[in-house]
């Protein structure tokens, strides 16, 4: 983890309210260890210099070596009304790569990736990232599945060919949600999921997991202060009773342990 200053490299509209924002990543400096996988996360100063203390975290949705990085932002509030005026050339100040990222499926297995929402994202970098692992022998193709409530929120130029999309109007792709798909739809091979959206979703997800006995990673976007595990502003209550840190037990967590109940 780092902090360090770069400029934007892109900021364009994906969907209606959600834009893709790119930046410049430093040279690889032999730090491989910590390199930003799917599931990270950065945090970016998102009120110029004249509101410092805005730091707003944001999901990779991809990641160039000695390239760029980029997230999917939703326009939200002042820190992503600020972002979202941003172009390129101007100055960034980011913090990262933070947390824990996605594990790589069994062998074997098919990973199924649930993105809803805003949560699109992480997914299309994993998605990405396990596309050219499937291409390379190292594991079976994955199947993308992003659910969104309607036609418009949908960054359909993002997307790569074979994602089933739904909508919860119907208005694009099958119409209903990510979980109604998902019990229709036969993957071939015992599946391991993943996913990244509103709670509710995440909630149906780690029930048709356990319901096909299959792993899964969930990644949960609870509110962060600090960023870096000194808080404990992100806690996240386990089925144990025990508290993980989404900043930094996450905020990939074995969807298994979670508590969905105390999440809603
Ligand atoms: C690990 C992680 C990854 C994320 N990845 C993405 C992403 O890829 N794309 C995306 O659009 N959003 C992502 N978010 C949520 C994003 O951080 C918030 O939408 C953003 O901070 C809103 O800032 P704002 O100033 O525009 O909104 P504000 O007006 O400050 O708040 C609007 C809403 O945004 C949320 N929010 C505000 N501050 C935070 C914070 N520090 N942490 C978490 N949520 C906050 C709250 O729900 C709040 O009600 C992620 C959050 C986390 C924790
Ligand atoms: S946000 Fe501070 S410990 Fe996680």
């Amino acid at each position: 983890m780092r902090r360090f200053d770069t400029i934007v490299t892109g900021n364009r509209p994906v969907a209606d309210g959600y834009r893709e924002l790119r930046f410049a990543w430093p040279h690889d400096d032999g730090r491989r260890a910590d390199d930003p996988v799917p599931g990270r996360f950065f945090t970016l100063r998102a009120g110029g210099r004249y509101d410092p203390a805005l730091r707003r975290p944001f999901a990779f949705s991809d990641w160039r070596p000695a390239g760029d990085a980029a997230c999917v932002f939703q326009l939200r509030g002042r820190g992503t009304e600020y972002l979202a005026a941003l172009r390129p050339g101007d100055g960034l100040d980011v913090l990262g790569p933070l947390g824990r990222g996605f594990g790589r499926p069994p062998r074997g297995s098919r990973p199924m990736l649930v993105a809803g929402g805003i949560g699109v994202g992480p997914m299309l970098y994993l998605a990405a990232t396990l596309a050219a692992d499937a291409a390379a022998g190292l594991c079976e193709a994955p199947i993308l599945v992003v659910g969104a409530r309607t036609a418009s929120l949908v960054p359909v130029a993002m997307l790569p060919a074979g994602t089933a999309v739904c909508t919860d109007d119907g208005s694009a792709g099958f119409s209903g949600t990510v979980t109604d798909w998902l019990a229709s739809f036969d993957p071939g091979l015992p599946p391991a999921f993943y996913a990244c959206g509103p709670t509710p979703m995440m909630a149906a997800v780690a029930a048709v997991a356990a319901s096909r006995r299959a792993p899964y990673e969930a990644s949960v976007e609870q509110w962060m202060a600090c960023g870096v595990g000194a808080c404990a502003g992100c806690a996240v209550r386990l089925r144990s009773g025990e508290y993980a840190k989404a900043c930094s037990d996450g905020p990939v967590l074995d969807g298994s342990t979670v508590d969905w109940e105390a999440m809603a």
